[in-house]
């Protein structure tokens, strides 16, 4: 039997930061009224990082990919597949995977994106799992990358407070133990309009509203019950009970969208990894971004068991049930 295994983790966050109070002043020069105090009660976001101008998604995913291969210990030249999960691609194609491997200077395998929103990480890893299970891959580089800056409507305060810029990957490798246990996806396409960006480019005019735009208090709702679910769902498949889980590292929306599903689950609070203080919600980035931060800071462990999961625009969600 042939498994699938993360050999190495990398992350990376365009270098300016942008604090709530900074972010705050700069809205109140337009008007609009927002304030530290109200972000940070509501969501947990204190800062985020914001992508300069020109600085695009497969910059970003480059730089997390390179991290991840020298943590693995691999170059470029071993990796049969790239998938990046991104909304925010550089082009309508060719894909930003491929412009990940032209940046890498290697040719060969396959390279695609996978375009699930927030889940897009969760979804692309268990699509690169699914390669190397099959034996059509052995070495994949799996990365969650976002400029959500650029599709942000910065008039907006109920969403642009929310969201920031990054990029985190995986190198997932062949092995013959197991190592990713489990995945279940989902998605409710019914839900399409609580979580959308729903504009396009059509004979060179942008159509529809291409800002993203949010039904808080739905996503809200659907994310903690969809997630509490798929968490039993991907344990049952792998025969292990949650309070077997090591580390929980969940998409970075919202503290009290985590705090929810942690009591739900009965799961004690130092075994959630949050770096939504930090980053805000980087939609893709943020799952692989939170992986790397615990697995280099030395909390996540070899042997160690984490939960990842992912939720978002589609509506779409996701659990994958890791032994690291
Ligand atoms: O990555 C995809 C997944 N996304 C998510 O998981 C997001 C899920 N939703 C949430 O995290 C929360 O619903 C939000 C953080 C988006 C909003 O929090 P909330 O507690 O649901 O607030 P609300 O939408 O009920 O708004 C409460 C009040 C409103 O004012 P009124 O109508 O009560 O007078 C809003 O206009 O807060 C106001 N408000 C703000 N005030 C200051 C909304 N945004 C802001 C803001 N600053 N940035």
């Amino acid at each position: 039997m042939r498994y699938a295994k993360i050999t190495g983790t990398g992350g990376y966050l365009p270098p300016r930061i942008v604090s709530n109070d900074e972010l705050a002043a700069d809205m109140a020069t337009r008007g609009i009224e927002t304030s530290d105090a109200w972000i940070t009660s509501r969501t947990g976001i204190r800062q985020r990082h914001i992508a300069d101008p020109g600085v695009t998604t497969s910059t970003l995913a480059t730089h997390a990919a390179r991290a991840a291969l020298d943590n693995a210990g691999m170059s470029a030249t071993d990796i049969d597949l790239i998938i990046v999960a991104t909304s925010t691609p550089d082009f309508i194609f060719p894909s930003t995977a491929c412009l990940v491997q032209a940046n890498l200077g290697v040719a060969g395998g396959a390279a695609f994106d996978v375009q699930a929103v927030c889940s897009g990480f969760v979804y692309g890893l268990a699509t690169a799992d699914a390669f190397i299970q099959a034996g059509r891959a052995r070495h994949a580089l799996v990365i969650g990358a976002e400029v959500f800056s650029g599709i942000l409507d910065w008039n907006d305060r109920r969403t642009c407070v929310l969201f920031g810029d990054g990029a985190g990957a995986v190198v997932l490798s062949a092995a013959d133990e197991p190592g990713i246990l489990s995945a279940k996806l989902d998605a409710d396409g019914s839900q399409m309009n609580i979580l959308c960006a729903a504009g396009n480019v059509v004979r060179g005019q942008v159509t529809g509203d291409p800002f993203l735009r949010m039904d808080g208090q739905a996503v809200f709702k659907l994310a903690v019950q969809a997630l509490t679910r798929s968490a039993h769902e991907v344990c049952d498949e792998a025969g292990v009970s949650i309070d077997q889980i090591d580390w929980m590292v969940p998409h970075q929306a919202n503290i009290r969208i985590l705090n929810f599903i942690g009591r739900r689950l009965h799961l004690p609070e130092e075994k959630l990894v949050v770096t939504l203080d930090k980053h805000a919600n980087t939609s893709a980035a943020s799952v692989p971004l939170a992986l790397d931060v615990a697995h280099r800071d030395g909390r996540i462990k070899a042997g160690d068991l984490a939960l990842l999961q992912g939720v978002g625009g589609g509506f779409t969600w996701g659990s994958i049930l890791v032994r690291m």
